[in-house]
């Protein structure tokens, strides 16, 4: 049922990306299970790594092969400084990145268990300062095959964005995390939306505990004008839902040591290849792939494969029509 993209499907030009979106310094605690109300416990280590959803999606995106532009606000300190270059160093084009002189840089308290499992609390300090150049974003747009947005930005600027894309015929790929409503106009200027669980029962109101319970929310949030829907499963893969319907796709068996960026990770995997021509299915696969690497390093954006690396990944278990 699943295939490997073929030559003739995927196109010359790597794809254009323009992201909107976070960029955070994590502080990442290793703890071995987050510690109860009133509780104090001791922890294994502390790291401060690159991060923040938009930012890891941008790196994604780079590492797969896309050509990235990146849009966002760092405050005017060391982690902006350090956040800024770690995006040089994957080639991405921070053109539209500001720096705001009273803000500090964002930053993520993220606890990760001996599980793998995590938990995140972003401030958002100057990624709260976003300042859509409008000129400037109609030209990134201009042949892009994607924008990328998700909800650490202000929802003013995310709306912008996605309302530009959308009138200048660029797709918009959504992630609507930390979620929130989205406001109705918006829904049918949406081309692809990324979902985990929690997100995908919140903007729908069913709950998704599984496969099928997965692709029935995906069709729910299909119907309010949207082409693809992925809902994210953690460790049993993703459903995807389109036109064609909903196909399961387990993920490989992996050992999970840090699950940060995992979804952020997908995320950048299924816009470059679908940005390539690639199949809805192929996309999800690579993406599946990707991030199944992924939770196998520590961190965020040092945890992100490069589109060889996940070429030589296992493959997962085909998948299964829903
Ligand atoms: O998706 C993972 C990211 O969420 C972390 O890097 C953290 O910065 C938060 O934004």
């Amino acid at each position: 049922m699943s295939s490997q993209p073929s030559s003739s499907s995927v196109a010359q030009q790597p794809p254009r990306i323009v992201v909107l979106g976070s960029l955070n310094m994590d502080i990442v605690l290793r703890v071995p299970q987050a510690p109860s109300a009133g509780e104090t416990l001791l922890g294994r280590s502390i790291a401060h790594i690159p991060g923040g959803k938009g930012a890891n999606q941008a790196v994604s995106c780079a590492r797969e092969g896309g050509r990235v532009h990146m849009i966002g606000c760092v405050g005017n300190d060391a982690n902006g400084q350090a956040l800024r270059d770690a995006l040089a160093q994957d080639g991405i084009d921070t053109a539209a990145l500001r720096t705001d002189d009273a803000e500090p840089t964002g930053t993520a308290l993220i606890l990760v268990e001996d599980s793998g499992q995590n938990r995140i609390v972003m401030i958002p300090g100057a990624n709260a300062k976003v300042e859509i150049d409008e000129a400037a974003l109609q030209h990134q747009l201009q042949g892009a095959a994607f924008l990328v947005a998700q909800f650490e930005s202000p929802m003013d600027q995310v709306t912008l964005a996605i309302t530009a894309a959308h009138g200048a015929g660029c797709k918009v790929l959504l992630n609507p995390s930390p979620v929130q409503p989205i406001a109705g106009p918006l829904w049918p200027c949406i081309d692809t939306l990324v979902v985990n669980e929690i997100e995908a029962h919140a903007l729908c109101g069913q709950a998704v505990d599984s496969p099928h319970e997965a692709a029935a929310a995906g069709r729910a949030l299909r119907a309010k004008g949207i082409a693809r829907v992925v809902v994210t499963l953690g460790a049993r893969g993703a459903v995807a839902v389109d036109a064609d319907g909903a196909h399961h796709h387990p993920a490989p068996k992996v050992k999970a040591v840090d699950t940060t960026a995992a979804g952020d990770t997908f995320l950048g995997a299924l816009a470059v290849a679908l940005g390539e021509g690639q199949s809805f299915d192929e996309a999800v696969r690579l993406g599946i792939r990707a991030a199944a690497l992924c939770i196998q390093q520590p961190g965020a954006q040092p945890s992100i494969p490069r589109r060889d690396a996940v070429l030589h990944s296992p493959l997962p278990p085909d998948w299964i029509a829903l």
